[in-house]
């Protein structure tokens, strides 16, 4: 496309560390497609047809903004949107209007586990499932192959040996050249390991959720990611825009509160919460930092997380968060 053009240098300022004991790198900020890659809806859910072509132009520049300035992971997965599949169409478009040229210079990873399609076959753990779904994932992207599938969530019925002999089998047909696994309990984690090193299939990431307000992974997941050589990547690490300075000021119709079934401002923007925000600020602020670019370091201290994985609406947010990690902050 004639205004698409990836600029250089785009290496320098970020830092990349590795998925536990593998051989790849991701950089330390990776971008995320749940929110901000699907279509615009009316409140009463009507496509609003007439904002597609902006609201691809927007996802587009988010996705060069990041590549210009070091990110080289974009995690995506099957049923993100909304609607479904919309993210990775959005994506594969974006690889189809010149990004495709970067294939290697970029790690791109899908999952499935969540509802997809109707019926006994679209959500869990089967390997028809994970299989199909991958194969519908591919064509969405216009890929041959992602570098990182996962495996969304554990599934308490399908034996763990069948989901993960998926995963195998994924790799040997060449449809994807790591395995990771997401919101899995430490037990079910464990046998996973297992089976996959048993395999030859080394799981090299569990994705999780963990922020300065949600931290429960500290007291199982991280010290076996560390013990198992699995690097860590940890999602919402904004814990969904609440790390931010978003609701101090009252509630914007643009924001993940007003627009998301995932945020409720009963539960979320209690005097505890604005209590704690108010101290966060002021830590920040003392450092020079954003509450957002402060909530992101914090997670990064930690030598078990490989990357942080940012969501963003605007380029503007983005080159924020970006700040957090450049050498010369
Ligand atoms: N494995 C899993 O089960 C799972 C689950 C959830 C997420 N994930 C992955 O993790 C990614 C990130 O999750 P997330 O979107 O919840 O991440 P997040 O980074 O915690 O939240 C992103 C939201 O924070 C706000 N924001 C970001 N930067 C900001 C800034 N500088 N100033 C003010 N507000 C800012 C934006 O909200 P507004 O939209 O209001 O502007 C943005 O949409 C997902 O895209 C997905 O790839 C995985």
């Amino acid at each position: 496309m004639e205004n698409y053009r990836l600029t250089e240098p785009r290496y320098e300022e970020m830092k990349y560390r590795y998925c536990g004991k593998s051989g790849l790198m991701l950089s330390e900020l990776s971008l995320g497609f749940w929110h901000n890659f699907g279509y615009s809806y009316t409140p009463d859910g009507k496509l609003m047809e007439e904002r597609l072509p902006q609201d691809y132009n927007r996802c587009r520049d988010i996705v060069q903004c990041a590549f210009d300035n070091g990110i080289t992971h974009f995690d995506l997965a099957n049923n993100y949107g909304p609607p479904y599949g919309s993210a990775e169409e959005c994506f594969g478009k974006i690889l189809a209007d010149g990004f495709a040229a970067h294939r290697d210079e970029i790690t791109i990873t899908t999952k499935a586990g969540y509802d997809m399609w109707p019926g006994p076959y679209g959500e869990w753990g089967s390997r028809k499932y994970l299989m199909a779904s991958l194969n519908q994932s591919l064509k969405r992207m216009g890929l041959d192959y992602v570098d990182v599938f996962y495996s969304h969530r554990p599934d308490p019925r399908t034996p763990i040996e069948e989901t993960m002999q998926a995963l195998v089998d994924i790799v040997r047909a060449g449809k994807a050249l790591y395995v990771g696994i997401s919101n899995y309990p430490a037990d079910m984690a464990a046998k996973a390991y297992d089976y996959l090193a048993a395999h030859d299939t080394p799981c090299i990431l569990y994705q999780g959720k963990y922020n300065m307000m949600v931290r429960s992974h500290e007291a199982d997941i991280l010290p076996q990611c560390a013990d198992r050589g699995v690097g860590y990547i940890a999602f919402s690490p904004l814990n969904q825009s609440l790390l931010t300075e978003r609701y101090l000021n009252g509630i914007s119709a643009d924001s993940r509160m007003a627009r998301s079934k995932f945020l409720d401002r009963e539960r979320d923007l209690t005097p505890e919460y604005y209590q704690m925000m108010q101290q966060l600020q002021a830590d920040a602020n003392a450092q020079g930092l954003t509450i957002a670019q402060y909530a992101l370091r914090w997670i990064l201290q930690r030598p078990e997380v490989t990357s942080v994985i940012v969501g963003a609406s605007s380029v503007d947010q983005l080159k924020q968060n970006l700040k957090a990690i450049k050498r010369d902050f």
